[in-house]
């Protein structure tokens, strides 16, 4: 069987790196995703082990779809007894790329879905319903090029729903990004490791969980349970790779992990995602300001994802709202329209020349804070080029990378 690990642009050499080590046959990394080969034991693995990837999708068929008719014949022909009954529910999702002819996904979906049905039909003389919101067997139609690929995704819920999000906070990191950026910036996850600029604690959730070596797909349902293959064979695959997974994860992390934030309601998120996720022990959280942290070891990692700017107005002296919330909402009615004329109201161009001089105090004082941690290496995940400008010497290493649409960059120093 072919299966594909979807994952964040810029992160597959974290993917293809972690589904190596899991000894998983033919890894081969590409664009959004590393590809590998096995048994449906192979795609379970990835999906319990796997860190860093959004969903496994266990690839079905390929074949030529220059237009509908070619795409509904295609889907057609798969063998779809295999994995659906009249009683499953399913939908399909579908992404297309330089398709003229096929240019609307929820078109080419729905010729999926019409394939799909009809084969059913035929087979079982009955037909599976539709459940676009909570289906038991999820097609995914990847359709570029000519060329379409149908594949049933394992994961059902993306797999940075680790199940341990109990409060969003402010500005989160996914799950598989921070997963990434600790991977991909060299954390030693043995090592003591500090976020100043905590949030939602996601990175030293993270942190704490490769800490103690505990598998990020423990927790949570996956979607291949309701398929009807699954219901109606031996679950002893899931069930063995599951106890082997706890069995090899450690009771305790073997290095202290410290996370800081200066805002009470950011520090309450990351307390209650700490306990939802198991972690609680593992990491000491702490009130007080980036600028001020001290290192509390002789080496270790400091690793955060400081305010990008723009969005966090109001923040930056940890006094004001979530990044998300809209900043209209400090004004009096009626204003809000008066940031869209060009070059915008003097007294907005005098609260945006506030807000990034502030940003830029808070980006030299942190970058003087993380010159006090001799020994240590610090890794940014930085939305903002003033960032690295705050720093007196180059990163060792930089990584381009997207938080969704915004382009990131990884920055990796060593404090000498
Ligand atoms: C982009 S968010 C971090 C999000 C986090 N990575 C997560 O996954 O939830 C930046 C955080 O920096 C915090 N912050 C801003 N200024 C700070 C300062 N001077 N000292 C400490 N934390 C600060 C904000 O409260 C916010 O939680």
């Amino acid at each position: 069987m072919r299966f594909f690990a979807t994952c964040a642009k810029g992160t597959e050499g974290a993917l293809r790196r972690e589904l190596s080590a899991l000894r998983l046959h033919a890894v081969r990394g590409e664009r959004g995703g590393v590809s590998f080969e096995g048994k449906l034991e192979a795609g379970m693995q990835a999906c319990l082990h796997s860190r860093v990837a959004m969903r496994v999708l266990l690839e079905l068929g390929r074949f030529p779809a220059g237009d509908a008719a070619s795409l509904y014949d295609g889907a057609r022909a798969l063998p779809w007894g295999d994995w659906l009954t009249d009683r499953t529910t399913l939908a399909v999702e579908a992404t297309v790329r330089d398709a003229p002819a096929l240019s609307h996904s929820g078109f080419a979906a729905l010729k999926v879905k019409d394939a799909v049905v009809d084969a059913l039909r035929e087979r079982l003389g009955a037909r599976p319903d539709v459940d676009p919101k909570d289906p038991d067997v999820r097609v995914v139609l990847h359709l570029a090029g000519g060329e379409a690929a149908l594949s049933l995704d394992l994961a059902g819920e993306p797999l940075h729903r680790r199940g341990y999000r109990a409060v969003t906070g402010v500005a989160p990191l996914k799950e598989t990004l921070a997963a990434a950026v600790l991977s991909l910036g060299g954390v030693d996850p043995g090592l003591p490791f500090l976020d100043p600029m905590c949030g939602s604690g996601t990175l030293a959730i993270e942190q704490a969980l490769a800490a103690r070596r505990i598998a990020p797909g423990l927790s949570r349902p996956m979607g291949f349970q309701r398929w009807p293959a699954y219901r109606g064979g031996p679950q002893s695959a899931w069930d063995r790779l599951k106890e082997a997974a706890r069995a090899a994860a450690l009771p305790r992390a073997p290095a202290p992990i410290v996370a800081r934030d200066l805002h009470p309601k950011a520090l309450e998120a990351a307390r209650r995602n700490l306990a939802a996720a198991g972690v609680a022990a593992d990491v000491r959280l702490e009130a007080g300001d980036a600028r001020e942290v001290q290192p509390f070891a002789g080496q270790g990692t400091l690793c955060t994802n400081p305010p990008y700017g723009e969005r966090l107005a109001g923040r930056l002296d940890g006094e004001g709202r979530g990044e998300g919330a809209p900043r209209e909402a400090r004004r009096p009615p009626g204003e809000g329209r008066r940031r869209e004329r060009p070059g915008g109201a003097p007294e907005d161009r005098r609260e945006a020349a506030t807000r990034r001089r502030k940003l830029e105090g808070l980006y030299r004082g942190l970058a003087e804070a993380v010159l006090r941690f001799h020994g240590w290496s610090a890794v940014l995940l930085s939305g903002n080029p003033q960032l690295e400008r705050s720093f007196p010497w180059a990163p060792e290493v930089t990584h381009r990378l997207w938080n969704g649409p915004l382009e990131v960059r990884l920055l990796r120093y060593r404090i000498p």
